[in-house]
């Protein structure tokens, strides 16, 4: 599968998946929408955070009142200096040590999930592994007891299907207000429980990162009881979907190249390498987004302000300049300068988890499964939503 077949339901916009290259690195199209396909071009965007705004919303939905922007808080959606501050704050509590520690918990977690598939011939290593793994991981970081779980993943499976019903293909259904709230995580009933809990690490701190978001400080400043609530409510949105995708695209990558999943099952040690290239190659997160505060010019092509930028991060990761022979999957690559992670201030602040838990994934699976390989009678399905590619199903032989 160097590129994928039709019958996948892979999403055709991503046109980079067949080989096809983009007309120009900077388009603009009717409706004004800038497109940015090419790698340097990419970078000169997130690099650029005074013209190029991380407030989409602002752009999408005019300027809402203090307080009642959807995204209000979020690190994400925040530009200089506020963003400064705040990721200040949280990569206090948010270390890489402290991700690091987390791995003997995820190779438990993990291998709890494997131990319920035993007497199958089989796994739908979605299902069973990739989808539940990081919202598991997650929730048991923030310090949500083992007994809340269901409940975490009940909400996680509504924020999924609120966005499912964004999607550009599902024209039938209206966009209500209440699915892009959803969607960003904004659940009533998830947003009372991490007030809660925020609330009681106040005055009983645990071991965990709600204490440590809590407890972080800069200068003397800390976080309020609402920003930790939506930086924990963010880490589940965009720590969830994307490394399931990974897990899953990572396992599809590998089965179609047999030489690759050969020389991974006799060293180990290539682990990273194949994540890297997995983010690269079919990197999850297809698109980034930024709305232009000033006026600009990107490859020669005039930027207005006011526009959405759309900056195609699946088709600079295959940029004939940046990349030898792009649509090979080869991880061996050094360097691997990909997007997959976005880049400059807002570079994916989950990346060492992400890694982590994509390598013990791997890790585990061709430990416990030495004959694993994909089951021929039922093909991949992928995820329909925009600017996501995701194996949903992904049905494999384990013996
Ligand atoms: C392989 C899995 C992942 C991928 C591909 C991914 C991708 C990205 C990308 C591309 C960005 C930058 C977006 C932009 O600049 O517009 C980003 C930011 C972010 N990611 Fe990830 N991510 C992954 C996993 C995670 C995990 C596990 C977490 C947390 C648990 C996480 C939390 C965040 C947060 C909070 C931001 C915003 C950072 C900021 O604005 O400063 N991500 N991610």
């Amino acid at each position: 599968m160097t590129r994928p077949p039709q019958d996948w339901g892979v999403n055709p916009n991503y046109f980079w998946l067949w080989g096809r290259r983009p007309d120009a690195p900077v388009t603009i199209d009717d409706g004004g929408v800038v497109h940015v396909y090419g790698h340097a071009e990419c970078l000169e965007v997130y690099g650029n955070p005074q013209a190029y705004s991380s407030n989409v919303e602002a752009l999408l939905l005019g300027e809402a009142p203090e307080g009642e922007a959807l995204n209000e808080g979020a690190l994400s959606a925040a530009d200089p200096p506020k963003h400064t501050k705040m990721r200040k704050i949280v990569s206090r509590a948010f270390t890489p040590k402290m991700v690091a520690d987390l791995e003997p918990r995820i190779v438990e977690l993990a291998g709890d999930l494997l131990d319920a598939t035993q007497g199958r011939s089989g796994l739908e290593l979605i299902s069973d592994l990739a989808y539940p793994l990081p919202v598991i991981v997650i929730a048991d970081m923030l310090g949500v007891p083992a007994g809340d779980r269901e409940l975490f993943k009940q909400w996680v499976d509504q924020i999924l299907a609120a966005a499912g019903d964004l999607t550009v293909e599902s024209t039938g259904k209206s966009r209500e207000d209440e699915d892009v709230a959803a969607a960003m995580g904004q659940l009533p009933e998830l947003m009372d429980y991490l007030r809660a809990h925020v609330a009681e690490r106040r005055t009983k701190p645990r071991e965990d990162l709600l204490t440590k978001l809590v407890e972080a400080e800069i200068g003397g400043e800390r976080l309020s009881e609402n920003a930790v609530v939506t930086f924990a409510r963010e880490l589940l949105v965009a720590g969830h979907l994307t490394t399931s995708a990974t897990i899953g695209n990572m396992l599809l990558c590998l089965d179609s190249h047999p030489e690759q999943m050969a020389r991974i099952r006799t060293n180990p040690r290539l682990d990273a390498g194949v994540v890297e290239e997995t983010l690269r190659f079919y990197g999850p997160l297809a698109a980034s987004v930024r709305a232009s505060v000033a006026d600009t010019e990107l490859a020669g092509v005039k930027v207005p302000k006011g526009r959405l930028v759309r900056l195609w991060l699946g088709a600079a990761n295959r940029d004939t300049r940046q990349f030898t022979d792009p649509d090979v999957f080869d991880p061996d690559r050094d360097p691997n300068p990909h997007l997959g992670f976005g880049r400059g201030i807002h570079f994916c602040i989950g990346a060492p988890l992400a890694r982590l838990e994509s390598r013990i994934a791997l890790r585990m699976l061709l430990e416990r499964y030495p004959k694993l390989r994909r089951d021929m009678d039922h093909a991949p399905e992928f995820l329909a939503l925009d600017d996501i590619l995701g194996v949903s199903k992904l049905q494999m032989l384990t013996d």
